[in-house]
């Protein structure tokens, strides 16, 4: 579907098809921003977004019905660009609750807190957190940044870009009958994912109804780790080493254990060839597998990302990791797992966010409206 509705039940972008193209941000509010200052930014993103989404200007003046004599509401280069199934999803980061702020602090979820740090973790600062978050997911690139751009002008004097990040390539789908993208180590990524249709694993592992916070309801938790990919390494593994790191064959995305890549992996099965389980006791699968985790599961929706090259002329690039989850713990629990992860020696965790992301938006009300 090229428009995808902007109100419903549950914020669009999670559950969404996967678009191809991300432009993600993080905000922080201005040191001088009032309550006031929140409730009116949430207010007009609020009615941006559901035009933007529709494939319309930012505002009924839009990029040329202004007048000549002032600077247009819209900047204009999505102009023609249609919707591309743009979706914009709002959350709030833990520091939006603190005292002395907004007057938040009893609206504050008990779980949105700072992730924990982990083993391998190298986080940065501008690469991490933020008040709040604005996903922007779209078939075009340029209506994704649009968005983004629009929105940020519309913040102006309230809150400012604190990061953002551009993907290109989704890793990951939610829905069998989209085919299973690639990650930049050329592996399958998504094909154990929890998919759209199953609403029994939606509202076990993704919908945080139930929450100590009644504007969670139809809400969910979103963690978002900007991992580093050592590229150059990766490359001169050998396919063998490579297929038992992931744990799935590089071709199809089948276990190891055999089958086709919708086979649930079998741990048990041995692999005389490799002297061992056929699923190495230390490949990214095993160790993320539910089984390992008891049981937890996530929605991943992360794109790849490139940024040049570093000063050795190595690629910086790598994998913008977005789960949604119910509860933060299922990602903590499964990244303390991932400690062992043969993958470790190949990437990085450069940067970490945690966001909030409350209901889906009845028309006529706002982002956030049960937060005041
Ligand atoms: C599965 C790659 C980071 C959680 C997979 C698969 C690949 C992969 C190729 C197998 C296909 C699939 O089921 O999607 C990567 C790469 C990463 C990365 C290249 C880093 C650059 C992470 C992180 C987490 C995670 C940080 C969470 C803490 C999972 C889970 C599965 C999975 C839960 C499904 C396991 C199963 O149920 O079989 N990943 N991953 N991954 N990954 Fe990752």
């Amino acid at each position: 579907e090229s428009v995808v509705p902007f109100h419903g039940r549950h914020q669009a972008g999670i559950t969404t098809r996967v678009q191809q193209h991300l432009y993600f941000a993080s905000f922080d509010m201005t040191s001088t921003a009032t309550r006031e200052d929140l409730k009116s930014l949430l207010a007009d993103w609020t009615d941006a977004a559901a035009r933007l989404t529709q494939g319309r200007e930012v505002s009924p003046e839009g990029a040329t019905g202004g007048g000549p004599y002032k600077p247009p509401d819209d900047t204009g280069e999505a102009l023609g660009l249609e919707a591309n199934a743009l979706t914009l999803t709002f959350g709030f980061g833990p520091t939006l609750f603190a005292a002395n702020r907004f007057g938040l602090e009893s609206k504050r979820p008990k779980e949105l807190v700072d992730l924990p740090s982990f083993a391998f973790d190298l986080l940065e600062d501008r690469f991490s957190g933020g008040d709040l978050c604005i996903q922007a997911c779209a078939d075009d690139p340029q209506v994704a940044v649009h968005a983004i751009r629009n929105l940020s002008r519309i913040a102006f004097g309230r809150a400012q870009v604190r990061w953002t990040q551009l993907g290109y390539g989704r890793t990951s789908t939610t829905s069998k009958s989209q085919s299973t993208p690639r990650n930049l180590f050329g592996f399958k990524d998504g094909t154990a994912n929890v998919f759209s249709n199953d609403d029994a694993d939606l509202g076990r592992w993704v919908w945080a109804d139930g929450s100590d916070q009644a504007w969670m309801n139809g809400g969910t938790f979103l963690v978002a780790r900007k991992i580093q990919m050592l590229i150059e390494s990766w490359d001169r593994v050998r396919l063998e080493e490579q297929e038992a790191i992931v744990g799935r064959d590089k071709a199809r995305g089948a276990p190891l254990s055999g089958g086709s890549e919708f086979t649930e992996p079998d741990f048990d099965v041995v692999s005389t060839a490799a002297r061992g389980p056929a699923i190495p006791a230390d490949s990214h699968v095993r160790l993320a597998h539910p089984e390992r985790n008891g049981g937890a599961r996530m929605l991943r929706r992360g794109y790849n990302f490139v940024e040049g090259n570093n000063d050795l002329g190595q690629l910086n690039a790598g994998l913008f990791f977005l789960a949604f989850v119910r509860s933060p713990e299922q990602f903590i629990g499964v990244q303390r797992s991932l400690a062992q992860d043969a993958l470790n020696e190949y990437i990085r965790h450069i940067g970490s966010a945690i966001f909030a992301v409350p209901g889906g938006i009845r028309t006529g009300e706002s982002v956030g409206s049960g937060l005041f």
